[in-house]
């Protein structure tokens, strides 16, 4: 997500700032900006596109001075612009801010302070904040950024100037990141550690709503009330290769807990118990929908498996015919469309050559293209009719992991936006599974602490050639994409199997040892998975099954069991996908696997 830095010392602020936002573009970003107080004026430079495009222009056009702020956008309210970028200022300029979060009422404080006079210059949710601090200031930058916090709502992490009182940095942040570093004669603010790294190894850790006040006189510690607060120096030990990993091994293993906020992120605002569901912007309505005979799910590797949940999901919940297809054949196969179609692309990137030519076909035929995506601004999200933007932040790693995650979230708000639209569940039973959703977060956090079992399981198996994933239903589904991950970054064979169509063929395959990894959270097909499993082990399987907490019964038919918290059935592939994901992790970390760049493979796949 989005890069802050904040610099107040004696050198050049403009350097030390895009040091310390190089140091951040692991985060990813789409534009990138700086905003310095140059003899009582502020000088703000922005543009959209790499550093490198910043650094030309402040080549080109020299800001001198020793306060200011820095920031590295990755677009979630409005396009990647150089308007849309960061920092953004009050009308007469004197104030500036920079921004980690999103501002969850943006819209209501936009409008409360148009009607005050304040002129808005950019579509985000961010502007409003350096026109509330605006309002608020009566002398005391600290102070009116404490009362413009009490209006906001969301995650924010925000660092702000003013050449009302030019020597000053004020910083506060609650639930996105903020540290602040502590030098000899300066002081810094970043998102990350590895952006100070270079100047200091000392720090304070912020707390939710704790503000940072940094000028000529030194730094002070403030609660949300202005009262001054001791803290402890954290002293940085490690090097800024793992701070980047925030300690974490590699990308993967930490966007893999990244899980939980970033499922949470993707709820938020569009999923509240008791408003009906919040589309952002999507235009399609009732009679539209109403109109549509047909829905094709179209996607590329990970995505294609969360298309396949969710056709599981708008089935079951909407009841409208769907059908998922791998993107590359698609559009080769002459599908049937036309205007009562609906296309739904999913793509993490939104840049899959495959998925976009899928796109441009369906629009062809003049079927409507709704996209899933986790990138604002990419060229599906630009060519789509609709978006739903997936809130899961960068995703580096190659093999994918929360973006997954979080386009299963985006289709079950689709399937249950279907379903009140077409009457297809009651508002209690739509409520109901809007309650479930809303606790998977903490759910996930659960499931994350149950390593060692796959720790010692990975250790045990890792020497295997082949292994098969077995699942009935949304179980095969996931068996699908648990499969993927244990290919892609162990380059051990395996393959996904529907556990009852196993005996066709495949289970010709199974001999003493071979491993075999069993779903069984779907609770109408549980005993018939069970007989499925028997068949494997009376063949000589080695036999690992995730079920849910409460029916340890399994534990008769398996090797080992892991259990996961119980949720909605048609839930269940948010939580259960998350152990299939940490075996893979663990037995390519065994293996001494390059996790995050695995062999022959690429983020972003553009070529067809
Ligand atoms: C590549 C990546 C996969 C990804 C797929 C689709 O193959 O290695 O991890 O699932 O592309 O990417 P998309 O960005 O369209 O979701």
């Amino acid at each position: 997500m989005c890069g802050i830095v904040g610099y107040v010392g004696k050198k050049e602020a403009s350097p030390v700032l895009i040091h310390g936002l190089s140091k951040l573009e692991y985060r990813g970003y789409d534009s990138a900006g700086v905003a310095i107080i140059e003899d009582n004026l502020l000088k703000v430079t922005k543009c959209k596109g790499r550093l490198a495009n910043l650094e030309a222009k402040l080549n080109e056009n020299p800001i001198h001075g020793a306060v200011g702020i820095g920031h590295t956008r990755w677009a979630t309210h409005g396009e990647p612009s150089d308007l849309n970028s960061h920092p953004h200022s009050n009308e007469d300029e004197t104030i500036s801010v920079v921004h980690n979060g999103i501002i969850e009422n943006y819209l209501q404080l936009r409008e409360w302070l148009s009607a005050k006079g304040y002129k808005f210059m950019s579509e985000t949710d961010t502007e409003v904040i350096p026109h509330l601090v605006d309002y608020y200031y009566k002398g005391n930058l600290e102070e009116a950024v404490m009362k413009a916090i009490t209006k906001m709502e969301g995650s924010y992490a925000i660092g702000v100037v003013s050449t009302h009182e030019p020597g000053k940095l004020v910083a506060v942040r609650k639930d996105s990141p903020l540290i602040v570093g502590l030098g000899k004669d300066e002081f810094f603010i970043a998102s990350d550690i590895p952006a100070i790294l270079n100047y200091t190894r000392d720090i304070y850790l912020l707390n939710d709503k704790e503000f940072v006040v940094i000028n000529e006189d030194g730094i002070k510690l403030l609660t949300e009330d202005g009262d001054e607060i001791k803290k402890d120096v954290f002293h940085v030990t490690w090097n800024a290769d793992a701070a980047e990993k925030g300690g974490y091994e590699h990308f993967m293993i930490k966007e893999i807990h990244e899980q939980p906020k970033a499922i949470k992120d993707t709820m938020t605002s569009r999923i509240v118990l008791g408003k009906p569901i919040a589309l952002d912007k999507i235009t399609i309505t009732k009679e539209q929908l109403a109109n549509i005979d047909r829905v094709y799910i179209v996607a590329c590797g990970t995505a294609y498996h969360a298309g396949i949940v969710g056709k599981y999901a708008i089935e079951k919940l909407a009841r409208i015919p769907v059908e998922v297809d791998i993107a590359s054949e698609f559009r080769y196969r002459n599908p049937i469309m036309n205007e009562k179609t609906l296309m739904i692309v999913v793509s993490q990137s939104g840049e899959t050559a495959d998925t976009l030519a899928a796109l441009r076909e369906a629009k062809k035929y003049g079927a409507r293209v709704l996209a899933i995506t986790n990138v604002v601004g990419s060229s599906v999200s630009r060519e789509a009719d609709d978006v739903l933007y997936t809130w899961a932040g960068p995703e580096i790693a190659v093999a994918s992991t929360k973006a997954y995650t979080t386009q299963l979230i985006a289709m079950y708000i689709l399937a249950l936006y279907f379903a009140d639209c077409k009457g297809t569940l009651s508002t209690d039973e739509i409520e109901s599974i809007k309650a479930e959703m809303l606790k998977l977060p903490e759910k996930c956090e659960e499931v994350l602490k149950h390593k060692e079992v796959l720790q010692k399981f990975a250790s045990k198996n890792f020497m295997h050639k082949d292994m098969f994933f077995l699942g009935r239903g949304l179980d095969y589904a996931v068996a699908m994409e648990g499969s993927l991950k244990l290919k892609e970054i162990s380059y051990i064979h395996s393959e996904a199997y529907a556990a009852g169509e196993l005996k066709h063929g495949t289970i010709a395959l199974i001999e003493k040892g071979t491993v075999v990894i069993a779903l069984a959270t779907q609770e109408e097909l549980f005993e018939k998975m069970l007989s499925n499993v028997k068949e494997v082990k009376t063949r000589g399987a080695n036999v690992l099954a995730f079920a849910f907490e409460g029916n340890e019964t399994v534990e008769k038919t398996v090797d080992s069991a892991l259990y996961i918290p119980k949720t909605a059935e048609i839930l269940a592939p948010v939580l259960s996908v998350v152990p299939l994901q940490l075996l893979a992790y663990y037995i390519a970390v065994q293996k001494g696997c390059d996790v995050d760049k695995p062999r022959n493979l690429a983020k972003s796949v553009t070529v067809e």
